[in-house]
């Protein structure tokens, strides 16, 4: 093969841009057949996210952006029109794929500019950064060097380190003065020709830690390793609280909200201070201050110890206005105040205008309207005019470090192309005498005018509206809400999420809360946004402030309903307003029960503006839900003991259904549940509980509460007591029934309750059988084994037509027992399982069976809790929740009813539980 052959082979231009490769539809090919892009999108790129993105149905898959408006496909295939008020967190203030900006970029693609032309004269990158020099230096009457990179994490990361590079050659600087200093008086008085001046000699031997007997010599030699240490050590890096400022590891060290650093916090962080604040800026300043031992000689001949301070600041990182904070903007006098401390200690302000710049707030920085002058600015998001990645460091030439262009390089940085279309979008900015600024200062005026009207007018719902131009955070904040699943909104920062996907539904209007503020709704349009586009905003937004004030969880939430569901909308009942949680005081416990979904249809009585929801409708919302909620203090009782004595009880709501973790546990895959549990657990500590009872569920996934190591809690499964009101009740009824000799069927005795229920139970019935899973022979008959009495084992529930009393007790996340399985003679069921173990037929089809939601017990003194969910039929409460009260109550210190269940403990729970006036059914009979 000839050279020319080769070279055409590999790559010559037929093989690449021709061959068919250009009309080449990698989208299209890329997608395997019949996977829904959500499911890939979920499974191989963001899973929570996903999960989040679909519980508030923000999953939408957008197809085409133009100007203010996002397109998306409906189910029907009909396009559909979102007018993004999201803009792009900043970055589209020229809209989507403005006409100017898109043939820039397709005629640099088209003239074929260099993207890779690295290490040679980047003309477009050259004007870019003497077109920014300028803008900027308009505003400040400065000159600024460009370093470019693609994002903008990537400048803050760069403005770090230039901020490091500085300090660092400052440092360097300066022990070379020191060491310069030290050596000349060391030998000066090595020489004879000086001397120590004696009190500064005495401090200096402190200083240096040396002994008495130290030599001049030593303790200046002392003197300078000091310094040397000191001027080692990492300076501080100085940022604002609600701070952000990027993602990357060095970024995200000054991005203050917690929740995003918590993983990486041995990364560390900057010192972060509240803005507004100056003296903690002073206080801040003062504490990074480092005293520098100077040895000097001086005229006379004498050799003395200075302190010499030194501010040891990296930098102090601003934004304007903060944004994804919650919109909040500095005030003049502070931007003086950095000013000045700034000067004085010597370290550079870095302006992060990479949300604020470019024009959004009405100037070309929003640092600018302030008169403030930083030392190094930050752009990125609308500078590559929402269509290149691109990110600039402007740093005032006078503080530049020329060493920094070749230490700090990228790839991808001063491309061309980008470059291109940052000069372009600057040229919008400016032509027509800056009329694009014009319109963001006056439509945002205009948009915070009718915003603020909206606040006058819901003040119990806006708290605030902030921001300059078209940067507009509106704080919404409900104070209590009766709803439930409003006031979980708020607990869980969801309030906004939900108005959002409410929006986008309801208005197909697009947005996001802040996310390091949740309950900010943060609006950044493009310049081109219609003042009528900004009216329908508005008239939305007082749609939900009136949703919000009545309450009307059901309308507000309606997205998340399938079509059918949404139809018939009936009228939301008002919630009622929970008691609140008292102030600890003396002699009083607190309890927690931990309670769960135990079917989807509790969901009517968790928040009674869903009262009407079907069941299918409740499982989907749960569903959709419960992988974003946490648990949550649903509801706050104190109950009073028949001897006096009082507790508090909180109820704490885990967001998961039975059959979900059935489901779970069957699949193996029940961690979730557990960190839930323990969630719980955490949430009730932070309630000031030190008794906590375990419901449904939660004992099962907990392991009985074996799970949670905690040893300054008390905790039970509530199981005891559920064990002796279903034996109590179980008997009492069979008597009632005309049952002589009993024949005895525990389903599920395998499980802890089914187990101990047996073993009490059966020297009181002639003969007993155990009925387990298949699979589960060998466990029953170890149980056989220590039971007294006739006991037969059987893993087929038709073993039950031998049975005249029978135990529910089985973990199963449906009903399994049916009629088909019973005598037709008078048969007694105790069903303690939740969800229920007989089919809710078995008595239509069984006249003489009589069922028994076992497990069930009475409070003291005739009490009630007020709350649907938490009652059954009407004035019992569930017995696992009667325990912790009694535990509570009888101020008992250690573990109950923990792990497996003993027969001492159910003797125990069920004195103490009558003692405090607690009953059930049978309780009489037997005492
Ligand atoms: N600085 C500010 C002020 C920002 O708002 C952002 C990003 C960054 C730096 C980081 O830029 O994402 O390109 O790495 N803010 C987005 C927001 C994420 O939600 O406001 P990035």
């Amino acid at each position: 093969m000839t050279e020319s052959m080769v070279a055409s082979t590999i790559a010559g231009p037929g093989a690449l841009a021709g061959g068919g490769l250009d009309a080449h539809d990698a989208e299209a090919s890329s997608r395997p057949a019949d996977a829904p892009l959500r499911e890939l999108y979920a499974r191989y790129s963001r899973p929570q996210l996903m999960a989040v993105l679909s519980a508030i149905g923000l999953d939408v898959i957008y197809e085409r952006g133009q100007g203010d408006y996002l397109y998306y496909r409906d189910d029907r295939g009909h396009e559909v029109a979102v007018l993004d008020l999201l803009g792009g967190f900043g970055a589209s203030l020229f809209g989507h794929n403005h006409p100017r900006l898109v043939s820039c970029a397709t005629r640099s693609l088209r003239e074929l500019r260099p993207f890779n032309a690295q290490a040679s004269v980047r003309s477009a990158s050259a004007l870019l950064a003497y077109r920014l020099s300028q803008r900027i230096g308009a505003a400040t009457g400065r000159d600024y060097v460009t370093t470019f990179a693609s994002t903008g994490a990537e400048v803050v990361e760069a403005a770090i380190k230039h901020a490091e590079l500085e300090r660092r050659l400052g440092g360097d600087r300066l022990l070379q003065r020191l060491r310069h200093e030290n050596v000349r008086a060391r030998r000066a008085v090595a020489t004879g020709e000086a001397r120590w001046e004696a009190a500064s000699f005495e401090r200096a031997l402190g200083v240096s830690a040396l002994g008495p007997d130290a030599s001049p010599r030593e303790v200046a030699q002392a003197l300078l390793s000091i310094a040397e240490r000191e001027l080692g050590k990492p300076g501080t890096v100085l940022a604002l609280e609600r701070a952000f400022h990027g993602k990357t590891t060095g970024a995200l060290r000054l991005t203050h909200n917690p929740e995003y650093r918590a993983p990486w916090r041995c990364f560390g962080h900057a010192l972060f201070i509240p803005a507004g604040d100056v003296a903690a800026l002073q206080r801040a300043v003062q504490a990074a201050t480092v005293v520098l031992p100077l040895v000097t000689l001086g005229d006379d001949g004498l050799v003395r110890l200075q302190d010499m301070p030194r501010v040891d600041v990296v930098a102090l990182f601003v934004e304007p206005i903060q944004g994804e904070g919650g919109i909040h903007e500095l005030s003049l006098d502070y931007w003086q105040a950095i000013r000045a401390v700034a000067d004085s200690a010597g370290f550079p302000v870095v302006v992060d205008e990479i949300q604020t710049g470019m024009g959004r707030t009405g100037r070309f920085l929003a640092s600018e309207a302030l008169g403030a002058r930083g030392d190094y600015y930050l752009l990125s998001k609308s500078l590559g005019g929402g269509l290149a990645k691109i990110a600039a460091l402007s740093v005032d030439s006078e503080r530049y470090q020329p060493d920094f262009g070749y230490l700090h390089t990228s790839t991808f940085a001063d491309d061309d192309p980008s470059s291109l279309i940052a000069l372009a979008a600057l040229d919008l900015l400016e032509e027509r005498d800056g009329a694009l600024l014009r319109a963001c200062s006056n439509k945002g005026e205009y948009l915070l005018g009718k915003l603020r009207a909206l606040q006058e007018a819901f003040p119990d719902v806006i708290r605030a509206v902030r921001g300059r131009g078209l940067m507009v955070g509106i704080e919404l904040a409900l104070s209590a809400p009766a709803s439930a699943f409003l006031r979980l909104l708020c607990a869980q920062n969801l309030l906004g999420f939900m108005v959002a996907g409410y929006l986008l539904h309801e208005w197909k209007i697009r947005l996001a809360p802040a996310l390091s503020a949740n309950g900010t709704l943060r609006l950044e349009p493009s310049a081109g946004v219609e003042l009528a586009e900004l009216d329908r905003y508005c008239l939305a937004l007082e749609t939900v402030a009136r949703l919000l004030r009545d309450e009307d969880t059901l309308t507000l939430t309606s997205f998340l309903f399938p079509e059918e569901a949404r139809k018939e909308r009936p009228r939301p009942a008002r919630a009622r307003r929970p008691a609140s949680w008292p102030a600890a005081s003396a002699g009083k416990r607190r309890a927690a029960f931990l309670a769960h979904f135990s079917v989807a249809t509790d969901l009517q009585h968790f928040d009674p503006a869903f009262a009407t929801l079907g069941e299918s409708t409740c499982r989907q919302v749960l569903d959709k839900l419960s992988t974003t909620l946490t648990p949550f203090h649903l509801d706050s009782f104190q109950i009073a003991s028949m001897d006096g004595g009082r507790v508090d009880l909180a109820v704490i709501a885990l967001p998961f259904t039975s059959a979900q973790v059935a489901t779970a546990l069957r699949e193996g895959r029940a961690e979730w549940a557990l960190d839930h549990v323990r969630a719980g657990v955490e949430l009730a500590k932070e309630l000031g509980c030190d008794v906590i009872g375990f419901g449904g569920y939660s004992s099962i996934v907990s392991d009985n509460c074996r799970a949670i190591a905690d040893d300054e809690l008390v905790l039970t499964s509530g199981n005891s007591l559920t064990v002796a009101a279903a034996i109590d009740t179980m008997f009492a009824a069979a008597d009632a029934h005309g049952i002589g000799t009993r024949r005895l069927g525990v389903v599920g005795a395998t499980g802890n309750i089914g187990a101990m229920m047996a073993e009490l139970a059966a020297s009181e019935v002639s003969h007993t059988t155990l009925v387990g899973r298949p699979g589960a022979a060998r466990r029953l008959e170890a149980l056989a084994a220590r039971l007294p009495g006739s006991v037969s084992v059987a893993t087929d529930l038709n073993a039950l037509r031998e049975c005249n009393v029978i135990i529910g007790a089985s973990n199963a996340p449906a009903p399994i027992i049916a009629a088909q399985h019973l005598s037709h003679e008078n048969v007694v069921i105790c069903d303690v399982a939740v969800p229920r173990d007989v089919a809710l037929e078995v008595e239509l089809e069984r006249p003489n069976c009589r069922v028994l939601k076992g497990g069930s017990v009475r409070l003291p003194l005739e009490q009630r809790l007020d709350n649907r969910g938490l009652m059954i039929d009407g004035d019992a409460v569930y017995a696992c929740l009667a325990e912790t009260l009694v535990v509570a109550l009888a101020g008992i210190e250690r573990n109950f009813s923990f792990g497996a269940l003993r027969g001492a403990d159910v003797r125990e729970v069920r004195r103490l539980a009558l003692q405090h006036g607690f009953s059930f059914e049978g309780a009489a009979r037997r005492q």
